[in-house]
This record gives C-alpha cells, sequence and structure tokens, in this order.
C-alpha cells in the first residue's frame, strides 16, 4: 500500500498547476450518457475516481476512453445496452449514484446500487430517489439495489424540491428531466460551480434548461441531445487546498501562484476568510497569486451549501487553524462529523478539540512529525498539509484515499519546493513480531 512521507520545514515557493474539477468531471461523464453519439471532455484529472467512474460507465457497454496524460475523455454511449450501476463499484464513489439519473434519462429504467455511507456518515440518498418518483419513476429497492423504471418508458416531468439542498441530487434530477416527457421543475437546487458547468455542458447538448446557475432550474424535456466537444473547469478545491498550503509554508512576503484556475469558484465566503487571515490574494482570469502575510490571524469559519465556505475545504482550514494567531472555531454545518482528520492531528501535536459539529483550535501549535492514517479523501490531504510544517517526518499512510482526488499531488508539491516522497509499506507488518527491541 503506498504512502506518503513529507519532511516538515520546507518552503512552498513559485508556482502551482491547479488540474480539472474532480466533481464537475463526474457529472459530466454521466451527461455524456445521454446524447445519440460520442462526445469528447478536455481538461479532465487524471484520478482514481475518473478510472472507476470510467469502469461503471463501461459495465453498460457504453465506450469510455481516456487519454490521461492529454485530460482528454471520451465516451461513447451508442452502444449503451445494460442499464445497471454494480454494488462493487458503486461502493468505491457515490457519484456512481449519478448512473439512476442518466439511464433512467436514456433507456427508460436502471438497476442502480445504493451506494454505501462513507468515512463521515451515512450520505443518504432520499432526495435522489422521491425527485425521480416526483418524475414519473416507479422506484424499488431490491437486495441493496434501486431498480427504477419510467411508466411508459419515458419521465414525464414534475415539480420537486430539495431540502436540504443538494448537489448530487440535482445532478441526479437534471439528468433525469433534461430527456423527459414534459415540464419539470427543481426547487432549491444546488447553485455549486460543479452542477453550473454541468448544466452548461448539458444546454450545450441541446437540453432545454432555465435558471441555471439560480436555485430554480426549469426544464422541458426533449426528445434527443446532441453529442459535444466540452472543456472541463478547474478544480476550486484543489486550488483552495493549495492556497491555504501557500499561507502554511509559503515564506512572509514571498508571492505563491495557482495557474490554470480563476478564483471565482471558490465561492465569496472562503474569499473573505482568506483575506480576513491577513493574506493577500489577486486573481486574474486564469491564475491565482497569494502573496503570504508576516502572520495568519485566526479565523472562525462555517461550512454552508455555495457560495458559502465549502465543507470539502474544512479540514485544510483546520490545519491552517493550528498555526494561526489566536484560536478559531471551525463549524461543519453539511456533514455533522466530517472531523475524522482531528484525532490524526491531535497525535501530530495540535489542539483541537472536537465537540458534536464543531472544533475549536488553539493557534500556533508546534507539531511534530509522525504516522498519520487517512480516513477520507479531505482528511488526508489535511494531513499532508500538516506535514508541510510539522517537525521532522510526516508518513501519511493510505493514500489511496488522497489518490481519489488530487493529480500527481507529491509531484506539484515537490516542484514548489517541498519534500514529500511516495512509498509503499505493508499495512499488516508487525514491528512487534520483527523488531521487538526497536517497536
Ligand atoms: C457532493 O457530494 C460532493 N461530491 C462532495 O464532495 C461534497 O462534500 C458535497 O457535494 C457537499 O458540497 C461530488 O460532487 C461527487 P450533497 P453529495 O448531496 O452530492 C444531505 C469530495 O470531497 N442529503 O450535496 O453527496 C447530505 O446528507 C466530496 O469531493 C440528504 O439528506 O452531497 C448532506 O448533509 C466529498 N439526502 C447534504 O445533503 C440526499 O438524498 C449535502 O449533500 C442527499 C443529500
Amino acid at each position: 500500500m503506498d504512502k506518503l512521507v513529507i519532511e516538515g520545514g520546507h518552503r512552498l515557493r513559485g508556482s502551482l498547476p491547479i488540474s480539472g474539477s474532480k466533481n464537475t468531471a463526474l457529472a459530466l461523464m454521466a451527461a455524456a450518457l445521454l446524447p445519440d453519439g460520442p462526445s469528447t471532455f478536455t481538461n479532465i484529472p487524471d484520478l482514481k475516481d475518473i478510472d472507476t467512474f470510467s469502469k461503471v460507465i463501461r459495465v453498460t457497454g457504453a465506450g469510455v476512453d481516456f487519454d490521461a496524460a492529454g485530460h482528454t475523455l471520451r465516451i461513447d454511449p451508442t452502444p449503451l445496452a445494460h442499464p445497471e450501476a454494480p454494488y462493487e463499484l458503486v461502493k468505491r464513489m457515490r457519484a456512481s449514484f449519478y448512473m439512476l439519473g442518466a439511464l433512467l434519462g436514456r433507456c427508460g429504467r436502471a438497476r442502480v446500487s445504493l451506494p454505501g455511507g462513507c468515512a463521515w456518515g451515512p450520505r443518504p440518498v432520499d432526495l435522489h430517489l422521491e425527485g425521480m418518483k416526483a418524475l414519473g419513476a416507479e422506484v424499488e429497492l431490491d437486495k441493496g439495489y434501486v431498480v427504477a423504471r419510467a411508466r411508459g418508458g419515458r419521465l414525464e416531468g414534475g415539480t420537486f424540491r430539495l431540502e436540504p439542498s443538494s448537489v448530487g441530487a440535482t445532478v441526479n434530477l437534471v439528468l433525469a428531466a433534461a430527456t423527459a416527457r414534459g415540464h419539470s421543475r427543481i426547487e432549491n437546487a444546488a447553485i455549486e460551480p460543479d452542477v453550473v458547468v454541468f448544466c452548461e455542458a448539458l444546454h450545450a447538448m441541446g437540453a432545454r434548461i432555465e435558471g441555471i446557475g439560480t436555485r430554480t432550474l426549469e426544464i422541458e424535456g426533449v426528445t434527443t441531445l446532441r453529442p459535444v466537444t466540452f472543456a472541463n473547469c478547474a478544480d476550486r478545491i484543489e486550488l483552495g487546498t493549495f492556497m491555504i498550503a501557500a499561507l502554511l509554508a509559503g515564506t512572509p512576503g514571498d508571492t505563491i501562484t495557482l495557474e490554470q484556475a480563476g478564483a471565482g469558484h471558490l465561492g465569496q465566503a472562503f474569499l473573505d476568510a482568506f483575506r480576513a487571515t491577513g493574506a493577500e490574494l489577486h486573481a486574474e482570469t486564469d491564475r491565482v497569486h497569494v502573496t503570504v502575510p508576516d502572520e495568519v490571524r485566526a479565523v472562525s469559519i462555517e461550512t454552508d451549501v455555495y457560495p458559502g465556505f465549502p465543507t470539502d475545504l474544512q479540514a485544510q482550514w483546520t490545519v491552517l487553524m493550528t498555526q494561526a494567531k489566536g484560536n478559531a472555531k471551525i463549524v461543519d454545518r453539511i456533514y455533522l462529523d466530517r472531523f475524522k482528520h482531528v484525532p490524526e492531528l491531535r497525535r501530530m501535536g495540535a489542539n483541537a478539540i472536537v465537540v458534536g459539529n464543531e472544533v475549536v483550535v488553539e493557534g500556533t501549535s508546534r507539531l511534530q512529525g509522525t504516522t498519520v492514517m487517512s480516513t477520507d479523501l479531505r482528511g488526508s490531504v489535511s494531513l499532508v498539509l500538516a506535514g508541510l510544517v510539522a517537525e521532522g517526518e510526516t508518513h501519511v499512510l493510505r493514500v489511496y484515499h488522497l489518490d481519489r482526488g488530487y493529480e500527481k499531488l507529491e509531484e506539484k508539491l515537490s516542484r514548489a519546493g517541498i519534500v514529500i516522497r511516495r512509498t509503499t509499506y505493508d499495512e499488516f507488518a508487525d514491528p512487534l513480531l520483527e523488531h521487538p527491541h526497536e517497536a
């Protein structure tokens, strides 16, 4: 199994490239199943989640070709004949559940495994299922699978209000509504950039969607959609992660540049909190310059749906606050227990205490490098961030979590001055047996 070893104390400098958005790419891949021919997407990141979803799509018979070096993905739905998504693959990546909307939209039927939970919670799909019923689907649960069928072979369309607003449910319902017989309205729809860009791609395919970027989507179903060549947007969460890395490991007064991404997708709450630390931020169309302040001030945040502070940057912000001047309170209003990284940070010496869906962090705590365990994608990258500033070496285990959402992380950080390497280890080695005197 792979781990990352980071030698703390080296300064981040120069520039880092931002890859294409993972979460947008997954929605675009599902949309590619709707048209009557092959679509091509550019700026698709070379990630484990993209590979997993490619496998899910191939199970249906559709063709998927990924030029990883060129970040170009081609999906041909023409041979699709098997509207199923198996548990063995869906359990690895929750967004596979988008197959429900895509297959219902294309074939009028679907058999899709229910996604499991994840490291930090149950991750329900009740909104997805109730929404599909509102669009005219008959939905049953059979041995852990959702078996759905459009009465008369094609969904009617309908109105559904999302409570709470859900990124995944919005994507799934738009996939199903785009080719329904009639009109659909989705209320309290998610407006995360991932959803907006996905809707823009469907619009380019000929879908009739009004209100893109607002919380009310009005969709007139169409019978056919045309294939497209479409550019994916940059990954706002990778961008935010590296902006935080700059404040953690950059040299005061230095400017670090994040390439191939603008700041517009980060949302106002993150930009405001970032500037409140004392950091200077200068954003151009496709690059962001961060000037590192002499001292990072503690800034308390609460996560929320877009344009609120992204929950996917909560763990990274927590690490930043261990080094900030003062104490900070971090509240996650999206996921009530997304704090599995905190016990690992405490083992490194962080003064952080979780109370319910809040973590209180005491600033300027000295971190010590040690061996720590990744539990989920954003938690694992937060441990790497902690390793940047910890004394000595930090060994981050189970980086398969991290490989789901960060492309060539060690390469990007190494090029920007960090001493980090990937190596393998035996997850089940028992030091007590092998080196009794060293244990
Ligand atoms: C998407 O997950 C992202 N994943 C997540 O990013 C992100 O954390 C999340 O949105 C919130 O921004 C992808 O885009 C692939 P939700 P999703 O449905 O769609 C509740 C990462 O690190 N809910 O918006 O699953 C749910 O419990 C990943 O890249 C229901 O109650 O999130 C949560 O509290 C992790 N019933 C809230 O909505 C439902 O049927 C938001 O979840 C669906 C959701």
